[in-house]
């Protein structure tokens, strides 16, 4: 028998205990910008880490650490640091790791405001950007000139490509390089980017570790050395998560094993019936096995995810006119929560991008996404049904 815990149980207690002053099971909110010492010498002996503590929340504080801790804990890593959001902890990382005249490698389908920090942002701070097809052969090819960061997401958002995390992270690793994965779509219910060999896991923890829609947040998990890296900048340029974020997201992990196992199989539910549907030309879903990259997800995921994109027969003109008849989906940007969410990408996942900028990644107007919730799949297709009957 397996000692690993199933994901429910692991969900619930990985690295929980009861407070040690209250005896709440509930993670206290501690909600301080400072903590007071008896004496200097206390205070100087937590600032010089001889003494466990707190000095200043932009630094650290209770919540947000039992959140990191939890974090790493699932993930498999040594450590975790958190940000304020998704984007912060993108950035944090690529800033805190890489130095002028180094190269980083980024994959083109990679969420839109990580896309533009390698082709806009990066590069202005003398960084080398490489960014090359979604595709395992193509970063192979571009692995070959060698480079100091490999940077991934899969699957990515919002057309749901896959890549082959283990052998990537290998030879990116016989360069000499750090290989970052972007799992915010898999969460570590579904896939376990450390053990396929990342050094760095990241999230946006605003989408399923929230699974509410009620905070943002980001994590990266990882080795210690990189993570003292990350959260040394994080503490000099300030995008720390706050306590009350960090209460919603640790109240939100107790049912992430549970969201998940429902997300996946509701996606399964809403990509078999659409793959079927006159009025739908393509469905983008690991799941599926029409889909490209069905065999290494299947590998490397224990469960294809909650989010799906699919293409109208009718075009741009159809998505304007289904997407306001779904009931149940809300038209909204976020993904992961427990309401089903839908949107085309251009006003979605690829908000920032120019049309044309669009158009070279891919993502053409008549793409939908579509993020289903824990609601049950029967009445999310019979949704579906209702709102593509016209068409
Ligand atoms: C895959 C992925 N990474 C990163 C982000 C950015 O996260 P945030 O919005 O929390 O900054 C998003 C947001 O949608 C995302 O989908």
């Amino acid at each position: 028998m397996s000692d690993r815990q199933g994901e429910s149980t692991r969900s619930v207690h990985l690295g929980t205990a009861p407070d040690v002053t209250t005896r709440a099971i509930t993670t206290p909110l501690v909600q301080t910008a400072a903590y007071a010492f008896p004496d200097l010498a206390t205070w100087r002996a937590v600032v010089a880490g001889e003494t466990s503590g707190d000095v200043y929340s932009r630094n650290s504080h209770p919540t947000e650490q039992a959140f990191a801790h939890r974090m790493a804990l699932l993930e498999g890593t040594d450590e975790a640091v958190t940000f304020a959001t998704g984007m912060a902890a993108i950035t944090g990382t690529l800033f805190a790791l890489l130095r002028p005249g180094q190269k980083a490698i980024a994959v083109r389908d990679a969420y839109g405001a990580t896309y533009l920090l390698f082709t806009q942002i990066l590069p202005e701070f003398g960084i080398d950007c490489t960014v090359v097809d979604t595709n395992d052969d193509a970063v192979f090819a571009a692995l070959s000139d060698g480079c100091d960061l490999l940077y991934l997401e899969s699957p990515t958002n919002p057309t749901l490509k896959i890549l082959d995390i283990e052998p990537l992270a290998a030879a990116a690793h016989d360069c000499g390089a750090t290989v970052v994965v972007d799992s915010t779509f898999a969460t570590p219910v579904n896939q376990l980017p450390h053990e396929l060999g990342a050094d760095l896991v990241l999230h946006s923890a605003t989408k399923f570790l929230c699974g509410h829609g009620d905070a943002l947040g980001g994590v990266v998990c990882g080795d210690a050395g990189r993570i003292a890296r990350i959260d040394r900048f994080r503490e000099l340029t300030g995008p720390s998560l706050d306590a009350n974020s960090a209460f919603l997201l640790l109240r939100s992990l107790k049912t992430l094993g549970l969201r998940i196992e429902r997300q996946n199989a509701n996606a399964i539910a809403v990509a078999g019936f659409l793959e079927r549907h006159p009025a739908v030309t393509r469905v983008h879903y690991p799941g599926i096995e029409s889909h490209a990259g069905h065999s290494v997800a299947r590998r490397q995921m224990r469960g294809f995810g909650g989010v799906l994109s699919f293409e109208l027969a009718g075009g741009a003109d159809a998505v304007e006119q289904v997407l306001p008849r779904l009931q149940l989906a809300h038209l909204a940007a976020n993904l992961g929560q427990v309401e089903t969410t839908v949107g085309p990408a251009a006003l979605t996942s690829h908000v920032e991008l120019s049309p044309a900028e669009r158009a070279a990644s891919g993502v053409p107007d008549h793409l939908v996404r579509y993020a289903v919730g824990i609601e049950d799949a029967d009445d999310l297709i019979a949704d579906l049904d209702q709102a593509l009957a016209a068409e």
